[in-house]
């Protein structure tokens, strides 16, 4: 069959089209177009069917395990696809190590490191407890969120552009040395011992809920990330549809409450809108795809992230 690959402002990629075999996947395609460009990898390109010029619809994007005859028009041979750059790929696990990576390592930095000398303190600090615990909560998390990209996960995009990376440090890294920067202060001043027990005893717990909600989403997918999108089910998940979302949110309230930062609670703030548009748009995806229509399970009514209120 004859597949011509065109740009988005409709040049060719290669002139005269691609030869392939009539039973070639779209795995295929990439494969050939890696080979010719020599630049182009697999995760880098995105492949569309094309749309009509002027269309408010979404293209379809072509998924790599299908063949191409499925995307063909009746007996048709021929095929049109739409190619498009995107850029510099790296595997999400990359991405979740270097985000996390940082936090892990500046935290700590500001609690064992005479940094503050350079800030202008010259004096001896005294190390309270909370900040001792603090450090510990801080890097079990992160520790944590590291071990679960590793072994616990199942993505089911494979890359995600290097751009990101960037971005994403730039978000860890600054909080996780603004939030360090005050709670390992020399003129910090601690709140009750009973206070930092509560606060990083149910922040504790919800680091331990945030596992098993992750546990839970893993065992949805098949051991490659195949399996798509399903209805969450069992534990918080029976309430609410981004229960990991929740946990993750409650802990840093514990954490919070322990050790009672401004710069803690922007953090939560920050965070906490940034993971509700996520937990919207996730929401929203589940009740469409289960919309109890033609066999299709309905999705259940459940709270988005934060109930009692969303
Ligand atoms: N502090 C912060 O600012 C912040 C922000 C975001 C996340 N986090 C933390 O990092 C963790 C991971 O974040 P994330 O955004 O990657 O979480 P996520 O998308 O909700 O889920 C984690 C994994 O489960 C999969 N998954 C989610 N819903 C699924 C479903 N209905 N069916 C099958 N698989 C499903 C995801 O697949 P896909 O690969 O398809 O997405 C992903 O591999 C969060 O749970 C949270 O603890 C923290």
């Amino acid at each position: 069959m004859k597949v011509t690959v065109v740009t988005r402002s409709g040049r060719e990629l290669f002139k005269g089209g691609v030869e392939l075999n009539d039973s070639a996947t779209v795995a295929d395609l990439q494969e050939e177009i890696y080979k010719r460009t020599k630049k182009f990898y697999p995760s880098r390109q995105r492949l569309t069917v094309p749309i009509q010029p002027g269309s408010k619809e979404r293209p379809i994007v072509l998924n790599s395990k299908k063949s191409l005859k499925d995307y063909c028009d009746g007996n048709s041979n021929t095929l049109t696809v739409v190619f498009k750059d995107l850029g510099p790929q790296v595997s999400y696990r990359t991405l979740f190590f270097c985000e996390y990576l940082g936090p892990l390592i500046i935290y700590p930095i500001f609690y064992y490191f005479p940094v503050y000398k350079f800030f202008a303190y010259k004096g001896e600090r005294v190390k309270h407890p909370v900040q001792t615990y603090a450090c510990y909560y801080w890097c079990f998390h992160y520790f944590k969120r590291i071990m679960e990209t590793f072994f616990v996960h199942r993505f089911s995009h494979a890359t995600s552009p290097l751009s990101n990376v960037f971005r994403n440090c730039a978000y860890y890294w600054t909080f996780g040395a603004y939030i360090a920067y005050y709670v390992n202060h020399p003129l910090y001043t601690p709140v009750s011992e009973l206070q930092w027990k509560i606060g990083f005893g149910f922040g504790l717990l919800c680091q331990l809920a945030n596992f098993y909600c992750h546990i839970l989403l893993k065992n949805l997918r098949s051991s490659d990330g195949g399996g798509g999108y399903q209805i969450p089910r069992g534990f918080l998940f029976n309430i609410v549809t981004c229960a990991n979302y929740t946990t993750e949110i409650y802990q840093w309230i514990g954490f919070n409450i322990a050790t009672q930062t401004v710069a803690g609670y922007v953090f939560v703030v920050v965070a906490a809108g940034i993971m509700t548009n996520w937990a919207l748009a996730k929401h929203r995806r589940l009740k469409k795809l289960f919309d109890g229509k033609d066999g299709r399970p309905k999705y259940p009514r459940r709270w988005v992230i934060l109930p009692p209120f969303l």
